[in-house]
């Protein structure tokens, strides 16, 4: 008899982690970036060891053009990608803005689905088809490593993309990504899509298949992850989930579910947790995008606690109500807010951090008064308490 001493973290697979917080977190209305900015959020997402960076969109401004070919020449631990769609102008001149990377990535895309196909590009399915190989094998004799997007995928009739994601592949790309453009998918009809390409398409063994969910259903994260059980090695992501309307999925959600629940998934990814906090903050600050209190992972409430129940039970060992050390992601540290749920036990702590140990009289009274305070005051500080306390052992 064997013994099978493998760790789950062994059997887990490498998810390779995209960021789009420059191109399609920039699409976002009102979110641009200035070139200076885009090169610091860049080496911030390097420190985190993002596997890629998609830096722009080169053809579509010289402003992007340059941020691209920046980022390019200062970058040197991650992909740097940028945006084409199936022409060669649009193709030829991003090979030309990411020319100095140590590593570097054409992503270029079309639109697969009927709607798209119809009114968006007023073209022929068959046209389609042709496009989808010019235009990679044009990228592929440009650069090594190509991605192909089959836009509005999960609208796209199944056999039709089964031939388009094949005809990619022949054309010579890499990575083959399969975008839910309008964040219309359900998980378990996403999973089921990876499934079946990675089982019914030739060569699809020799690639790495991709992700890229919008958020309009409030599913992007989900779906992300539901992707990868169906065979996906690669998510798009953008921080704080910046994107197109509802935007993209989050990188800090889809990171942290794959690391937290790794027992489950058996997936990881190599990014380094601790500069997720930075990173955020970072990208609220330039786009004066405000990161919602409770956001996951991010938001100043994420590892927050004000009940007397929760507080009293982190106060005996944090995992009671956390899934996750705050350190682990960059935040400071569990949070036990003051106020009018906050219990004894809290108080009595706060108390001791604050450099008062208090006889039991004196608590009670110090107690019931930032009860009465914490009634009529939303937040309850530090010095609030201090002026409370002292106030109670002047009149004891
Ligand atoms: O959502 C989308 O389809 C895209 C593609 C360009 C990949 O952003
Ligand atoms: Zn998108």
């Amino acid at each position: 008899m064997t013994t099978d001493t493998r760790t789950p973290s062994d059997d887990r697979s490498r998810v390779i982690v995209f960021d789009t917080t420059m191109r399609d977190g920039e699409q976002s209305p009102g979110a641009s970036m200035s070139l200076d900015e885009k090169l610091e959020l860049a080496k911030i997402l390097e420190d985190m060891r993002v596997d890629v960076i998609e830096a722009g969109f080169p053809i579509a401004s010289n402003g992007d053009f340059e941020s691209v070919r920046r980022i390019s020449e200062i970058v040197t631990e991650s992909t740097i990608c940028g945006l084409a769609r199936a022409g060669q102008a649009d193709i030829e001149r991003c090979a030309e803005a990411i020319r100095p990377a140590r590593r570097g990535r054409i992503h270029t895309f079309i639109s697969t689905s009927p709607v798209h196909m119809k009114w968006k590009l007023q073209m022929e399915p068959d046209t389609v088809l042709e496009m989808v190989t010019k235009s990679v094998a044009h990228a592929r004799n440009l650069c090594g490593d190509v991605e192909w997007s089959a836009e509005d995928a999960t609208r796209t009739e199944r056999d039709f993309l089964r031939r388009c994601v094949e005809a990619a592949i022949r054309a010579g790309a890499t990575t083959i990504n399969i975008p839910d453009t309008v964040g219309y998918t359900y998980p378990s009809e996403y999973e089921a899509v990876f499934r079946d390409l990675i089982e019914n398409v030739p060569g699809a063994d020799n690639v790495i298949f991709s992700t890229h969910c919008h958020n309009d259903l409030g599913l992007a994260v989900a779906n992300s992850l539901a992707g990868v059980q169906g065979g996906a090695r690669q998510v798009e992501v953008a921080v704080n989930g910046m994107g197109e309307r509802a935007g993209n999925a989050a990188l800090e959600e889809v990171v942290m579910a794959l690391k937290v629940r790794g027992d489950r998934l058996l997936f990881d990814t190599g990014v380094q947790t601790q500069h997720i906090t930075r990173a955020s903050r970072y990208v609220s600050a330039i786009t004066g995008f405000p990161v919602q209190y409770n956001k996951a992972i991010v938001g100043k409430n994420a590892f927050a606690h004000e009940s007397g129940i929760h507080q009293d039970g982190m106060l005996k060992n944090a995992e009671t109500y956390e899934i996750m050390r705050p350190e682990d992601v960059g935040q400071g540290g569990t949070n036990l807010v003051m106020g009018k749920h906050s219990g004894r036990h809290a108080f009595r702590e706060k108390l001791k951090g604050l450099g008062y140990e208090l006889g039991q009289n004196a608590l009670n009274e110090a107690f019931q008064r930032f009860k009465d305070l914490a009634d009529k005051k939303k937040d309850v500080y530090d010095d609030d308490i201090v002026a409370l306390v002292d106030d109670a052992l002047a009149s004891g």
